[in-house]
């Protein structure tokens, strides 16, 4: 497996940053006790810059600055925060390309596939600012001697810790449904990649988004995701990443009675029919582990196929794996580095445990020689469905294959982890794919594709794999709360309040 050095100019994808300090009430400053810390290109392990690190006396300042701009930008004209929203998507997609040049840095995306996240990103300022005007409540008939009615209101400060994974687009993912909402926002955003959020804030503010509704405080998961998601004065919480973590963020919640998003992990399975295109189902299957180096909660982790096409299919997935070249980022490679040393070695932990369980490797397994955070796009067969590496999330570019004789073990298996974010089926029948589609548990199916969802559907998990939906309208369900105004109109027909 080749891999490419590395040789972008640094500096000139770091000038479009103004400052990598915390972002606070509009303004950039350093951390109260002057603490900060390093982002690493993946390709080379080099530090690219040092970003300053929030400690709990910047969260307590972000969130007060938060709470202070939030009644002004509630009471904002709803078409009027549409107009500022749909501006910062405008501005997202004007700078889309250096913007993907800071991800592809920062994270080590392929460079198209960073572009494609800023592209997804300014989509989701454009659609939710539609929406800012057309958050309407119902009338509820109650009878002659009473008026009811609904309000949707903005909870007020909206907390968001976000993962390594998709940083720009998922400040986007959550950031615009709540702007558009009326809530204001703290966001801290992973160690690893803090730096399109740090330019995405920007953006907002040069945008018309007033000083105080978007904060960005860069830091750990403790102290500063900890404090933001355990502090008194938020009002809902966002999150995606793993599971523990979400479950340390629901308790905290439950001691200020907050309510959560949780956007989990995954162990997604493609099931494979006979009767499928094999070819195009490979090319999916492929696409939907390796991109973004399999880092993806709703990556294709398990292919399950049946046994009479498993040889065939597996041969052209390994034909996929083994054409990809590994470089980084800027260059544009089929497969990047993943974010991490640490996340290198934990996919490594998974392969030796892979073998160590009796699965065999079809191909790949490798990390090349060299600087970077490189991971050869791996496909294990001969894996049983009780193995670790076919239960647990990996979140790499690996590959386990299952197979099965018929659709109730299909089934069986596709459901058979604690997770439930997204599952596939490939079939040319139409009874068997609705009926797939009916019984699996997964928050989305793919029918004959994979990342079949757009900004505008729905997304999110059943089981451990999470809580609320993001995208689509559903998303904004997590951003109001309803209110019910019931008046007495007084004289006949009055009824009283029950
Ligand atoms: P993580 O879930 O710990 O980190 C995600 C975010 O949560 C980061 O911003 C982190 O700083 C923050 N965080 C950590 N501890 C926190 C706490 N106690 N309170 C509030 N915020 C906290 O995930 P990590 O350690 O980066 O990755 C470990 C594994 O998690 C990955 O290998 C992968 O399996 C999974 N993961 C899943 C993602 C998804 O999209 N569902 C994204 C990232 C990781
Ligand atoms: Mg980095």
């Amino acid at each position: 497996m080749k891999r490419t050095a590395a040789g972008v100019e640094v500096a000139d994808v770091l000038d479009q940053l103004s400052s990598t300090e915390l972002f606070i009430g509009g303004t950039w400053r350093p951390a109260t006790d002057g603490t900060s810390f390093e982002t690493v290109d993946p390709a080379t392990g080099e530090p690219l810059t040092d970003v300053a690190e929030a400690g709990e006396a910047d969260v307590d300042d972000a969130v007060a600055a938060a709470r202070a701009a939030f009644p002004a930008w509630r009471d904002t004209d709803p078409d009027e925060r549409g107009r500022i929203v749909h501006r910062i998507g405008a501005l997202v997609r004007e700078h889309a390309d250096a913007l993907a040049a800071l991800e592809s840095l920062d994270q080590g995306k392929p460079i198209s596939q960073a572009k494609s996240d800023m592209e997804g990103a300014a989509r989701y300022f454009e659609y939710y600012a539609g929406a800012a005007d057309k958050t309407e409540g119902r009338t509820v008939p109650v009878g002659a001697g009473q008026v009811d009615y609904t309000v949707r209101e903005p909870y007020g400060v909206s907390a968001q810790v976000t993962p390594w994974n998709f940083p720009g687009n998922l400040f986007a993912r959550g950031i615009a449904p709540a702007l558009v909402a009326g809530n204001a926002v703290v966001l801290k955003p992973a160690e690893q990649t803090p730096l399109s959020s740090l330019r995405l804030a920007e953006l907002c503010e040069a945008a018309g988004v007033p000083d105080g509704v978007v904060n960005v405080v860069p830091g750990f998961g403790d102290p500063a995701g900890r404090a933001l998601t355990e502090h008194e004065g938020i009002d809902q919480i966002t999150f995606t990443g793993s599971v523990p973590t979400g479950q340390a963020i629901m308790r905290a919640a439950a001691d200020t009675v907050t309510p959560v998003t949780l956007e989990l992990g995954g162990k997604n399975p493609a099931i494979v029919f006979p009767d499928a295109d094999l070819d195009a189902a490979a090319e999916w299957i492929a696409t939907a582990i390796f991109t973004n180096a399999g880092q993806i909660c709703s990556a294709a982790d398990r292919a399950v196929v049946h046994e009479s096409v498993h040889d065939e299919l597996l041969e052209r997935v390994v034909e996929i794996a083994e054409s990809h070249e590994l470089g980084a980022g800027h260059e544009d490679p089929d497969v990047g580095p993943v974010v991490s040393e640490e996340q290198l070695e934990k996919i490594t932990r998974y392969i030796e445990l892979g073998t160590e369980e009796g699965a065999t490797l079809a191909t790949g397994g490798g990390t090349p020689d060299g600087d970077g955070y490189f991971v050869e796009p791996t496909v294990f067969t001969d894996v049983d469905h009780e193995m670790r590496i076919a239960q647990e999330e990996i979140f790499g570019p690996v590959l386990t294959v299952l197979s099965f004789e018929d659709e109730a073990e299909a089934l069986e298996i596709a459901n058979g982890t604690d997770y439930g974010l997204v599952a596939g089926v490939f079939t040319r029948d139409v009874t068997r794919a609705h009926t797939f589609a009916r019984r699996l548990e997964a928050g989305n199916v793919y029918v004959n594709k994979w990342f079949g969802d757009t900004n505008q559907t729905p997304f999110g998990g059943y089981k451990y794999s999470g809580i609320g939906r993001e995208k689509g309208f559903e998303a904004l369900d997590s951003y109001l709360q309803t209110k019910n105004v019931a008046i007495d109109l007084g004289g006949e027909g009055d009824l009283p309040g029950a």
